[in-house]
């Protein structure tokens, strides 16, 4: 937001006309020019000069302002995330580390500032000093040839004025050089987000879709990472059904949800709904057909109806439809303003568990062909997750798509296909028995192969783990967990 304001700052004030009248410099030469050849030489000598000293302005100021704007700008990220997380540093102790990590950053911003500044300054006083060097041998050569009678008095003055209307855009530009770097790197940098977190402009509006979605060779690198999180995914689902994906920690479960409803871009293949790459399909239209739960579930500071409801138009009977697909009706009510609760920011005045599940009304608000649930019940206590099966076996029943990341058994069971991800790529895929069958056999392998070590006299912890997970597991293929996989 910062970027935007900079560059638009810069486009709406002054400074830019600078760049409007230097087009008019060359036509205010040639009269002067027409008024006498050698004062025309006079003012094509100190244009020169002052533009040499624009370009050298440029190359001294350049490198410190533009590293200033980019730390200033990485600390005013930094801060909007120390906000977010105010409680864990205050819980922590962590205040005064922030702060020294603060100070010392924004002293390099401060020191590469007034670096730029300086040369910036000398530059500006060789500008000035030449300017008043021309004014004076412009005056001084008219009068010259007034003397000799080569031009008469008022060419003097005209030809003083022309001059100064003529460099003044040079003085200018050397001025405001500083914004415009600065508007200069803002722009940029607005430009690598757009390209990195959003498709072009939406084209197509499509009909609803019936909701199968299809993954050929996507990749994705998450922005500012050089390594991709996703390599070479390729599967299908057919409409209506359900798949569940698993897969450790950093797998890239997450990066792959963001891929299927269009909130990153692939860096290579292509995400398809109904046979359609979603890139071509108009944002906004797409939205409607797609309901979203991201891991870290992002309410807005407001109601929960407006939560619900998208920011769109308030129907009140759409919202209470949506809540009681989330089985989160009951819930709403027996907040103090049931529905026109104010949610804070964040949704900070709810618990995760609460805020979980207004997350999943708003993911099936309007009925979407498609939803996608990122660990939708991290937070969620025995009820909230019997209301989340429930509400996906109504989706299922209802043909919606679903994609569930999740490690719940209960949830799993909910599901068609399975998924297991692992490194950035597809480890199994498959119908739900055969896939959970095959992951419990190879924890069953991981744990026997540990169980057969010889360890001597000591106790070993891997046998021990080893023997407990085989208990488990003997329980039934329900309990298998996250590192199992
Ligand atoms: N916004 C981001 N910026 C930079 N790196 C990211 C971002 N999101 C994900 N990554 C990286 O991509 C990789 C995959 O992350 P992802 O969130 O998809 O994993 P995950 O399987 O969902 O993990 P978890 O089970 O912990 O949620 C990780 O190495 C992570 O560091
Ligand atoms: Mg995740």
């Amino acid at each position: 937001m910062r970027d935007f304001d900079t560059v638009r700052q810069f486009l709406t004030g002054s400074g830019i006309f600078a760049f409007f009248d230097a087009p008019w410099a060359p036509i205010f030469l040639a009269i002067i020019f027409l008024l006498h050849p050698m004062l025309g030489f006079i003012a094509l000598a100190g244009g020169g000069v002052l533009l040499a000293l624009a370009f050298a302005n440029n190359a001294v100021t350049r490198k410190p302002l533009e590293a200033a704007g980019r730390i200033s700008s990485a600390l005013s990220g930094a801060i909007d995330s120390s906000m977010r997380n105010a409680e864990v540093i205050e819980a922590m102790g962590m205040f005064q580390n922030f702060r020294h990590r603060w100070a010392a950053r924004q002293g390099d911003v401060l020191r590469l500032q007034a670096q730029a500044a300086d040369r910036a300054g000398v530059i500006m006083g060789l500008t000035k000093y030449t300017r008043l060097l021309l004014q004076t041998a412009m005056l001084g050569g008219g009068a010259w040839l007034a003397i000799h009678e080569q031009m008469s008095a008022g060419c003097i003055i005209a030809s003083s004025v022309l001059m100064g209307r003529a460099l003044a855009p040079v003085e200018q530009a050397i001025g405001i050089w500083k914004q415009f770097l600065g508007a200069r790197v803002a722009y940029r940098r607005l430009n690598g987000l757009l390209a990195a977190t959003t498709g072009a402009a939406g084209r197509s509006n499509p009909p609803r879709p019936a909701g199968a979605i299809s993954a050929d060779g996507i990749r994705a690198t998450p922005p500012g990472r050089a390594t991709p999180s996703l390599s070479d995914l390729t599967f299908e689902l057919g409409s209506g059904q359900v798949l569940g994906i698993i897969g450790p920690s950093g797998a890239g479960k997450s990066t792959l949800a963001r891929l299927l409803v269009g909130a990153w871009r692939p860096d290579a293949g292509t995400v398809r709904f109904d046979g359609s790459d979603i890139q071509s399909w108009d944002a906004e239209a797409r939205g409607t057909f797609v309901g979203y739960l991201p891991q870290d579930v992002e309410l807005f500071d407001s109601t929960i109806a407006e939560n619900i409801a998208r920011f769109g138009t308030l129907d009140g009977e759409a919202i209470v439809a949506a809540a009681r697909r989330a089985d989160v009706h009951e819930l709403i009510l027996r907040l103090p303003q049931g529905y026109d609760t104010s949610i804070g920011r964040g949704g900070s005045a709810l618990s995760g568990g609460q805020r979980q599940r207004i997350g999943l009304a708003r993911a099936v608000f309007g009925n979407p062909a498609i939803v996608v649930l990122d660990e939708p019940n991290s937070n969620l206590d025995d009820d909230g997750e019997a209301a989340l099966v429930h509400a996906v076996s109504q989706m299922k029943a209802t043909g919606t798509t679903v994609v569930i990341i999740s490690h719940r058994p209960s949830i799993l069971s909910a599901t068609d296909q399975i998924m297991v991800l692992e490194a950035g790529r597809i480890r199994l895929i498959g119908d739900r028995a055969e896939v959970l069958a095959a992951v419990t056999r190879s924890v069953i392998t991981a744990g026997e192969r540990a169980a057969d070590q010889p360890t001597g006299n000591q106790i070993d912890p891997a046998r021990q783990n080893a023997a407990a997970t085989r208990d488990r597991l003997a329980s039934g293929p329900g309990h298998f967990e996250q590192q199992a996989v």
